[in-house]
């Protein structure tokens, strides 16, 4: 793993959207994935700022809630728009179906989607537990796309984009942990002292699903993007 650690969460942002930029002048980036949470808004800030152009770029998103229209404010999508799809438009743009309530079938066209539009970057963030996308603790290291249960601090860490805890969703469906490890390269976003205890263990602990980011101990290709905080307790 390579582990980039920048003195503030802008200047953190500055690296990813660095790394992105030059993969993108020596045009290396043709599928780039994309993850939600507050940790990437600053480079998306920084990408909507640039003269970058995606309109050859494919987005795969991670994850999205279930039960919810892609108008909805809450929903993923909505937040790609928001952030970063207004003022860069991609070529085209996947989320899982969140309004489709067949799990098995939403997790068949998505892997489908996946393998039609293998990534070549994607952006990662990491919850408090070491989750990633919503591969809560525990998900096995062979899954793909599939439905999760929320867990009740992932529900309670992401109320805060809710006007109530209560109507924060249940369920999510995720790229599965072998569909992010399929990815040509990782650049996992962490800012803030309340992720330096996942990232120690991602990075220095067991290669367990106990802490699912652990496994991109694995990956070829993994950049760290950490902030002074983050990196506290490496
Ligand atoms: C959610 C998302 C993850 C994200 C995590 C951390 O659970 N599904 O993709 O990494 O939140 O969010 P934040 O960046 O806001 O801390």
């Amino acid at each position: 793993m390579k582990i980039i650690t920048a003195e503030t969460a802008a200047a953190a942002s500055k690296e990813a959207f660095n790394i992105i930029a030059d993969r993108m002048q020596h045009h290396q980036l043709h599928v780039l994935g994309l993850a939600t949470g507050s940790t990437p808004c600053g480079l998306y800030r920084l990408l909507c700022a640039s003269r970058l152009d995606f309109r050859q770029v494919t987005s795969v998103n991670l994850d999205e809630y279930v039960g919810l229209q892609p108008t909805d404010p809450q929903s993923y999508h909505y937040f790609m728009q928001v952030h970063l799809f207004r003022a860069k438009p991609f070529k085209e743009s996947f989320f899982p179906d969140g309004t489709n309530l067949d799990a098995a079938a939403v997790a068949k066209e998505y892997d489908q989607v996946l393998a039609a539009h293998p990534v070549d970057l994607q952006v990662l963030g990491i919850g408090q537990n070491g989750h990633i996308g919503f591969n809560e603790p525990g998900t096995p290291f062979t899954s793909r796309t599939h439905r999760v249960v929320l867990t009740p601090s992932t529900i309670a860490a992401n109320a805060r984009f809710f006007a109530r805890p209560d109507e924060v969703p249940r369920a999510a469906y995720t790229m599965g942990i072998a569909s992010i490890m399929a990815a040509k390269q990782v650049l996992l976003m962490a800012f803030g002292a309340q992720k330096a205890p996942a990232i120690r263990q991602a990075v220095k602990g067991p290669v367990t699903p106990a802490v699912p980011a652990s496994v991109l101990q694995r990956h070829p290709n993994v950049t760290l993007i950490l902030d002074r905080a983050a990196a506290s307790q490496l």
